[in-house]
């Protein structure tokens, strides 16, 4: 209270700057060479330019066991806060790999339960970007208890508010067992996996060789699991499939999805329909072909897209009404 406001306010300024460095310059060069973008570069890729609103920015944990008392890092490794995205409100929490590897601890758990509590009250979506080790081993079973607050939570928003997680990294224990509870789940192809444990815990106890793409990743989980909704390229591309879902759902329980206003006449024919399905019913043909040309502007957006290749789902717009496809796929 001695200190005069300029002071504070330049306090201010290197508490932010210094939340905003994470684990620090080299560890996030680390990030960029796995050809990973940063907590923060996904969020300003995510939600629209310069609206992202922070909370938490100055938390830490409050252990002092394991030498952790003497690493303390503001943020506590995990981003969160809300922002719209073509203008309409989300909240997001993105964890920040570069602070003991994303793992999540007491305060880390209190700031991604705020953001929840707030979507909930809010009734906007929360959409979590998860890269992280999972349970902060350090912080023991107080960690355990944070992720217990984020699956109740999880269980209370379901139905009500969309819950979106894409998987950014290596995620294990609880940053996998979070995002399963949720309605979509997102991988970036070739940087994102999905495990309990990861490929050496893995090797320590079972003394099996495993691979991190075997073990959980995107391709395992698109193809094989299931567990996966939609893999992308890479992690650009995996959150602009996140703004275009979100094209497609309402807000909430409460609210319709949105109306597109389109140019394609609802009445327009196509004749190709007439020859697309054979004459021959023991010949197949590709059902996607159908839905393109039924719907809006031939735009499907596929859910599942690489696992049970004998059903279709999807979402697209019929007159810019957002409507949910099933379909049998003969191919
Ligand atoms: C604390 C962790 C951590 C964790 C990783 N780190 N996981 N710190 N708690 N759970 C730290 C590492 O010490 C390292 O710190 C940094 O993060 C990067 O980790 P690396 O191993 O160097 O990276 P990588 O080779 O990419 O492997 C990532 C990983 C692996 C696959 C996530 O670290 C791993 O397998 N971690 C253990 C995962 C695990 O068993 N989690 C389950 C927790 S139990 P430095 O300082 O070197 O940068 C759980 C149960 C929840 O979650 C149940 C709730 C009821």
């Amino acid at each position: 209270y001695q200190m005069g406001k300029d002071q504070k306010i330049q306090q201010l300024h290197q508490k932010r700057a210094e939340s905003r460095q994470g684990g620090g310059k080299e560890r996030i060069e680390r990030q960029h060479q796995r050809g990973k973008l940063t907590a923060r570069e996904r969020i300003d890729l995510l939600v629209d330019r310069g609206s992202f609103r922070e909370v938490g920015s100055f938390s830490t944990h409050r252990t002092h066991d394991f030498g952790l008392e003497s690493q303390k890092m503001l943020g506590d490794g995990v981003v969160a806060g809300w922002g719209p995205i073509n203008g309409r409100l989300v909240y997001v929490f993105s964890q920040v790999f570069t602070v003991f590897g994303g793992s999540l601890g007491e305060a880390h758990a209190e700031k991604i339960c705020k953001i929840m509590d707030m979507a909930l009250k809010n009734g906007a979506p929360v959409i979590g970007l998860n890269d992280s080790g999972g349970a902060r081993i350090q912080e023991g079973v107080v960690s355990l208890g944070g992720y217990a607050d984020i699956f109740l939570r999880n269980t209370l928003a379901s139905g009500v508010i969309p819950q979106i997680s894409a998987i950014l990294g290596p995620c294990a224990g609880g940053a996998v067992y979070s995002p399963a509870l949720t309605d979509f789940i997102f991988m970036s192809k070739n940087s994102s996996y999905m495990f309990v444990t990861g490929p050496e815990v893995v090797k320590a106890v079972t003394h099996e060789d495993v691979t991190f793409e075997e073990l959980g990743g995107a391709e395992v989980h698109s193809s094989l699991s299931g567990v996966c909704h939609v893999s992308a390229e890479n992690e650009a591309d995996t959150l602009f499939m996140i703004q275009k879902l979100l094209s497609y759902i309402p807000q909430n329980n409460m609210e319709d999805p949105p109306f597109l206003p389109t140019n394609d006449d609802p009445l327009r024919m196509d004749e190709e329909l007439n020859s697309i399905i054979p004459d021959d019913p023991s010949k197949p043909y590709n059902m996607i072909d159908v839905i393109q040309r039924v719907v809006d502007d031939y735009q499907f957006y596929e859910i599942h897209k690489d696992f049970a290749p004998n059903i279709v789902v999807g979402f697209a717009r019929l007159g810019g009404h957002s409507v949910g496809i099933i379909a049998n796929q003969p191919a």
